[in-house]
């Protein structure tokens, strides 16, 4: 079941959204060269041990033990923050932070690169953040859910990129994930349709080469099968009365 929100809720979703997107926005002034992603986890605890009205949305989820997932070149999603992994000139890095104010989560991810990175890689992590774009762009009262993920693919195939299969959007607000599952492929025209009170976490995943994806001796992390880059880019979205809103945006 599609659990709607009403605005008081909507209103504490965009409290942690932000405050994921302002984590976000922080880490990204520590992303470079020599860094360890533990580093990068420390600054997440920081930002919320200030705060007594925020607690981290993914640590002690399913028993994964990080407030920020840190996944690196070819790691596709929950990538774990390390103190032997160190970034270096030419990475890209995705970081995904969730937050939760007063029972409701926020959910957000965006890609940074390190330093001076390849053409290709750029052009990945340009067209991961665009392709979420257009997905939120399909983000409209009766519109259908999979408008959304066929805008998605479309556009990043046509930019001869590929979407990951295994890991999709997803529903959330009093809960991390909540339907509908919302993937980065499909045919417009089919899905459920949108309605005012929906809020979707939009989470394209993409690969520069194939789409399969592996997953890491510690359970959790997954990488592309052929070892080239994924990017990862996401919002916490809402369909109000005023129509589309990004609650994680600053
Ligand atoms: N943003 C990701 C998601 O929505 C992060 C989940 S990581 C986990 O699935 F550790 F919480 F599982
Ligand atoms: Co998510």
């Amino acid at each position: 079941m599609i659990l709607l929100k009403n605005a008081e809720e909507i209103e504490r979703i965009r409290s942690a959204g932000k405050f994921a997107m302002e984590v976000l926005t922080e880490l990204g002034r520590h992303v470079k060269e020599g860094v360890r992603t533990s580093d990068l986890e420390a600054v997440c605890e920081e930002m919320i041990g200030k705060r007594d009205d925020i607690e981290a949305a993914f640590k002690g989820y399913n028993g994964y033990p990080y407030c920020l997932c840190v996944s690196v070149n070819d790691e596709v999603v929950h990538g774990m923050p390390s103190d032997g992994r160190f970034l270096k000139e030419g990475d890209i890095v995705s970081l995904d932070f969730g937050a939760i104010y007063r029972g409701y989560y926020g959910d957000a991810a965006l890609t940074y690169p390190v330093g001076k990175i390849s053409e290709k890689a750029s052009r990945l992590v340009t067209v991961t953040k665009e392709s979420l774009y257009k997905g939120i762009d399909e983000v409209r009262e009766g519109a259908r859910l999979h408008d959304v993920s066929s805008a998605i693919q479309s556009f990043v195939e046509a930019e001869g990129f590929s979407v990951v299969r295994e890991f999709v959007g997803h529903g959330v607000g009093r809960n991390l994930h909540e339907e509908p599952q919302i993937p980065n492929f499909g045919v417009k025209g089919t899905g459920v349709r949108l309605k005012k009170g929906m809020v979707l976490a939009i989470e394209p995943m993409i690969n520069e080469g194939g789409s399969d994806v592996v997953i890491r001796e510690n359970g959790w992390t997954a990488a592309t099968r052929d070892g080239r880059l994924s990017a990862h880019f996401e919002h916490t979205v809402a369909l109000t009365d005023k129509g589309t809103e990004i609650l994680s945006a600053l």
